[in-house]
């Protein structure tokens, strides 16, 4: 089966490659470099191209033989998005369009949807069920739920199968060494700490240590971005068998308070964070926590990959090397 994989040349997407070609797949990477790396692409046929411009989208449809779209190409920056958020809506709402746009002319009909958890905003309950309410914070988290709004009526009027996939947080390397996340500027945390310790900013900086946890700091569902890849591929298989469009979390029901990943990467580095505590960032929630009872029963999704020291060991071999 041939796949187009929007994004391909980013972290999660370019993990993704990895694990379709493993499998067999056709794969063909469709990316624009705008934030992704040529050298992060592990193989398959390579096109430079913007999801903005509907004809060159439209040229890849004639030219290749595509039977399902896995779509990870957007902007990811929640604080930019506030800032200018013309730009994500034009990047991550308007591309998708255009890319839906080409697959029904093409007749594609398999879409898989890199959503996430921003959809949510502020939980109403811990963890989050898919059937929690939909209410993002964020421009960022706006886009994604609008495509998501839009899906459904794909579906109806168009036979249009998709599962959106809700992820929480992902983090880690490639288990082989051979990618890695490298986002530019980077904003997760896990990095950040790694990037700290190899002597890239003098002190690391924790925002908010009087958020109503046990020790203060803030709760988040850390997953290996091999186990997020793999759930892409069943996420389809299973799409091909049920013919029912569904979304997802990816998440594991479990979370690490940011102390609690600092102490993990200073055990797995042997090396000491220089902590300082700042205040809390407008919008971050004390607990994001994700149910995964779907991913689990739906999908058959196992976690192979994301115990926290495993995440943290895996992306200190990236970062060192990097
Ligand atoms: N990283 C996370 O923790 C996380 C969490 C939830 C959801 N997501 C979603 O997962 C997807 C992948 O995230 P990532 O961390 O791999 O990001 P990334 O920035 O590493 O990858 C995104 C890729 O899309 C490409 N791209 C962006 N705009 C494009 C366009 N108009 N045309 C063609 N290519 C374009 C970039 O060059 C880049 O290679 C995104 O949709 C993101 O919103 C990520």
């Amino acid at each position: 089966m041939s796949i187009l994989v929007t994004g391909g040349a980013g972290y999660i997407g370019s993990h993704t490659v990895k694990e379709l070609l493993k499998k067999n797949y056709e794969v063909i990477v469709l990316d624009n470099l705008s934030s992704g790396h040529r050298e992060l692409v592990p193989g398959g046929h390579f096109i430079q191209a913007d999801l903005c411009s509907a004809a060159e989208l439209k040229k890849v449809f004639s030219d290749h033989r595509i039977e399902a779209v896995m779509h990870f190409a957007a902007l990811i920056q929640v604080g930019e998005s506030c800032a200018d958020p013309q730009k994500y809506y034009r990047h991550n709402l308007l591309s998708t369009l255009n890319l839906l746009e080409a697959m029904l002319e093409a007749g594609v009909k398999y879409f898989i949807f890199s959503s996430s958890a921003a959809v949510y905003g502020e939980p109403k309950e811990i963890p989050i069920r898919e059937d929690h309410p939909l209410n993002p914070a964020s421009p960022y988290g706006v886009t994604k739920e609008m495509v998501e709004r839009i899906l459904p009526d794909y579906d109806r009027a168009y036979g249009l199968k998709y599962v959106s996939l809700r992820y929480f947080n992902a983090a880690g390397a490639d288990p082989d060494g051979q990618m890695g996340e490298w986002h530019q500027p980077e904003t997760h945390l896990i990095p950040n700490i790694l990037l700290h310790l190899l002597g890239r900013n003098p002190d690391f900086q924790v925002f908010g240590n009087d958020f109503p946890t046990p020790d203060g700091t803030a709760i988040r569902d850390y997953i290996h971005v091999t186990d997020l890849a793999i759930a892409h591929i069943l996420a389809l298989e299973r799409l091909r068998l049920e013919n029912s469009s569904q979304a997802i979390n990816l998440g594991s029901s479990r979370g690490h308070s940011v102390l609690e990943v600092i102490r993990t990467a200073e055990k797995v580095t042997g090396k000491k964070v220089n902590l300082k505590f700042g205040p809390r960032r407008p919008g971050d929630v004390p607990v994001l926590l994700a149910s995964s009872e779907k991913a689990e029963t739906w999908l058959g999704w196992k976690r192979n990959f994301s115990e926290l020291e495993f995440i943290i060991e895996s992306a200190w071999r990236w970062h060192q090397r990097h």
